[in-house]
């Protein structure tokens, strides 16, 4: 058995934020954040439009594309690391909001490579047996966004993206997945306050603690290094050359992070989705919104060998390969 993606969704919110929105918030200039990053704008969720609002939506739309009820699922994984709140798993409320009275929920939480990691949970699971299971990246950035930080505030936006993991006897599907970590980066992006270590208090909230905060420069390279290398590895696991490769997906942060890591690769930059300009990073969402919107604008066809790759808070670094 193998788990194939028999459908796919995305939502955003309707708000759109601009580089030029931001040039009044924070001293920042359109020119710097498009040539450092790539990103021009991102959606952000209403007030008190919550994690599991975003993930219901895309869930929809990708249960519709598979034709696959909600009731048949047997296991709903959501990644994030900005749920409704701490308890229940924002997992469970999607369960509830999409009717899939017979699945198992649970939240994955790595960050921004947290979709990657649930699809190879979902994966596993088809291999011992469930039919159906729905892989949900969704994420609420702006909450954990300090708008008053320039480093962070014009990097981050909201979303959510979906995929259907179906089991299959035919010869595609996930190929292999590979996930890694290595938590003596833990310090390079961190949410230092509001879990156990550090609970809600005035103080931690005076001091902001409650807020992302990122050493970009020094994960620009960890990310660089760890995408090449666990593109060459995912690649030789299967006996395929980074000329099989017919679309790579990578996790929306940063233009130029993508853009050497394909020249590492000698990846002509046609085969990498790229859509950070109208999204921003949106940490577990990022690589589900990419994947739906190449799915229905038909880049990605029946065959087609399709990376998709992340690195993020952790640190961890993941890279799922499919033959679609
Ligand atoms: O999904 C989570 C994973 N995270 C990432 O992928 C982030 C990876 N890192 C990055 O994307 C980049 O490091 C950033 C986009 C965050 C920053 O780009 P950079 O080329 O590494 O710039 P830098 O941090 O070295 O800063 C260069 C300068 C600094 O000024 P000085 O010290 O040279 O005077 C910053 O203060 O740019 C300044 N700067 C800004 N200027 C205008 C930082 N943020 C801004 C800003 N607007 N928004």
């Amino acid at each position: 058995m193998r788990a194939r993606i028999t459908g796919t969704g995305s939502y955003a919110p309707e708000r759109v934020l601009t580089n030029a929105d931001l040039e009044r918030m924070v001293e920042t200039s359109d020119e710097w954040i498009v040539e450092r990053t790539g990103i021009r704008e991102r959606h952000l969720a209403a007030p008190g439009e919550a994690c599991s609002d975003l993930g219901t939506k895309a869930a929809a739309r990708a249960l519709e594309a598979a034709g696959v009820a909600a009731s048949d699922l047997d296991m709903i994984l959501v990644a994030t690391c900005t749920g409704d709140a701490p308890l229940p798993s924002t997992a469970c409320l999607i369960q509830h909001r999409l009717g899939a009275t017979k699945a198992a929920a649970c939240d994955i939480g790595a960050a921004c490579c947290g979709f990657v990691y649930a699809l190879a949970v979902g994966d596993a699971y088809v291999k011992t047996g469930f039919r159906h299971v729905l892989v949900i990246g969704s994420e609420v950035m702006s909450t954990i966004t300090n708008w008053k930080d320039r480093n962070t505030c014009v990097l981050f936006g909201d979303g959510a993206g979906a995929a259907v993991l179906s089991a299959t006897t035919e010869d595609r599907g996930i190929l292999s997945s590979h996930l890694h970590s290595d938590g003596s980066l833990w310090n390079l992006i961190c949410v230092p306050g509001g879990g156990s270590r550090m609970p809600p208090t005035d103080k931690m909230l005076a001091d902001e603690l409650q807020y992302i905060k990122m050493k970009g420069n020094e994960t620009f390279k960890v990310a660089v290094k760890t995408l090449e290398e666990s593109a060459r590895e995912a690649l030789k696991a299967n006996g395929l050359t980074v000329g099989d490769l017919d679309v790579y997906v990578p996790h929306q942060a940063n233009a130029r992070i993508i853009k050497a890591v394909a020249t590492r690769l000698e990846l002509p930059m046609e085969k990498v989705v790229l859509n950070m300009d109208r999204y921003g990073n949106t940490s577990a969402a990022s690589i589900p919104i990419a994947l739906d919107e190449a799915v229905r604008a038909g880049r990605i066809k029946k065959g087609h060998v399709v990376m998709m790759a992340a690195f993020g808070s952790g640190l961890t670094w993941a890279t799922s390969l499919v033959r679609w």
